[in-house]
């Protein structure tokens, strides 16, 4: 309160007219008694309403992976903004984001939206559409944005809503099946009913710690889906972080469809979805002229002269290998900052990574799935030490700890984090004494 009295003030104004005080639910989970205002952000830092300056590694959990405001995007949208924003109708960027994105994933189609939630619930229907399948198969603990079908838990082995889902349409158990990552046994035995229209998978997961995958299980989890009839819909919307084609590309994988949203536009909003050709004629067979702009898929905004610009300028000069290298480079510091910090501290905690994505989890060794990631969970701790680091100016990711790199991300802003987070543990042990 004493080094943010702008922010608490606007907060308190904020609650007269806007719900809890936010503009958006989740604002408020943020540790501290109210979340800062920002003032403005510029590559990797941000200054708030008081007039402090922050190191972000949240980057506004991922849409803002490419740092904020890159120029060369800033001077595309702006130059795209006195020449009309949306229209109905194509502009030549298109040819080149579909171009480029054909390059990245492999998939020769793509089409777009404002969300990664749209993108993955337009996948969804296509694949219910084109198998004549009801159900979709996800991971236990998964996030996918807000899609229905995607917010179902495991209750001792039983499909049920996940803790804290809303107004669920329908019990999610109907429209989805779920099994824990890296576990082949369980997929095969929920592929087997032969009802699963597609697996909507991170090829890491990224919302519950970060979860590699076993060596050779996406090779062994694709065969499953050809065998049993199911599209595999890759979500590289977080994943994009392990490089220029995400998952994808760098081990390999051969996805019917992907999905790609938060960052493809440095924030403007924008997402996209490929397909293979198999399933492009597929969908064709199925999808007739007359109907095709009612049919559930689509949006009056989607594909938008502005988030197509948006797009092109982000893939061609920001999104790219050169960049990539340096921001992987920067997250194996920040994990040997935060590894050498827990090895000196002899905690039982490890951190992991994916590409310029980095997480630390309160277990010994790195988790298989989601319940073992879950269970190491610690509300408590995660708020302390995300509020410690925020005091101190360093913003992380909330509701896990998660630490982004972007192209403007230094070697200093990481030192600043791996000091912080050691002065934070040696409070934490002395109390702990
Ligand atoms: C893997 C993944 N897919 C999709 C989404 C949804 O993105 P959006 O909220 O931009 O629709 C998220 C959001 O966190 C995500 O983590």
């Amino acid at each position: 309160m004493l080094e943010h009295p702008r922010s608490a003030a606007l907060y308190a104004g904020a609650e007269n007219s806007l719900l809890g005080g936010v503009p958006m639910n989740w604002m408020k989970k943020w540790s501290g008694a109210f979340p800062v205002f920002v003032k403005s952000a510029k590559g990797a830092h941000f200054t708030c309403v008081d007039g402090h300056e922050y190191v972000d590694l949240c980057l506004g959990d991922t849409g803002a992976m490419t740092g904020h405001s890159p120029d060369v995007v800033v001077e595309a949208v702006a130059k795209r903004l006195r020449e009309g924003i949306t229209l109905m109708l194509p502009t030549e960027d298109a040819l080149y984001v579909g171009e480029d994105l054909k390059k990245r994933f492999g998939l020769p189609y793509w089409q777009f939206t404002l969300t990664a939630t749209d993108a993955n619930r337009f996948s969804i229907r296509i694949a219910r559409e084109v198998t004549q399948r009801p159900k979709i198969l996800v991971f236990h603990y998964c996030y996918h944005g807000t899609v229905d079908e995607s917010f179902a838990g495991l209750h001792d082995g039983v499909v049920g809503p996940r803790r804290g889902n809303i107004g669920p349409p329908v019990d999610p158990s109907e429209t989805t099946r779920v099994v824990e990552f890296n576990d082949l046994n369980a997929l095969e035995d929920a592929l087997m009913h032969h009802d699963v229209a597609c697996i909507l998978a991170e090829p890491a997961m990224t919302n519950v710690g970060i979860i590699l995958p076993d060596g050779g299980y996406w090779k062994a989890a694709r065969e499953l889906a050809r065998r049993y009839g199911s599209l595999l819909i890759a979500d590289e919307t977080h994943t994009i972080c392990a490089g220029p084609g995400g998952c994808t590309a760098e081990w390999g994988l051969q996805p019917d469809m992907v999905v790609f949203g938060k960052a493809i536009g440095s924030g403007i909003p924008a997402a996209a979805y490929g397909c293979t050709e198999e399933v492009a004629q597929r969908i064709s067979a199925r999808i007739h002229l007359e109907d095709c702009d009612v049919g559930g898929i689509g949006g009056t905004l989607a594909g938008n002269a502005l988030s197509m610009t948006a797009m092109r300028a982000t893939l061609e000069r920001v999104l790219t290998s050169k960049n990539f290298e340096k921001m992987i480079a920067l997250a194996v510091r920040f994990n040997e900052g935060v590894s050498s910090t827990i090895k000196q501290q002899e905690l039982p905690w490890n951190v992991q990574r994916l590409g310029c994505r980095a997480e630390y989890t309160f277990c010994a060794m790195p988790p298989r799935n989601g319940r073992a990631s879950a269970a190491a969970a610690d509300f408590e701790l995660e708020r302390f030490l995300h509020l410690y680091a925020l005091n101190r100016g360093v913003l992380m990711t909330p509701f896990h700890n998660m630490a982004l790199m972007c192209p403007d991300t230094t070697e200093q802003d990481i030192g600043r984090h791996t000091t912080i987070f050691g002065e934070a543990l040696d409070e934490l042990k002395q109390a702990w004494a």
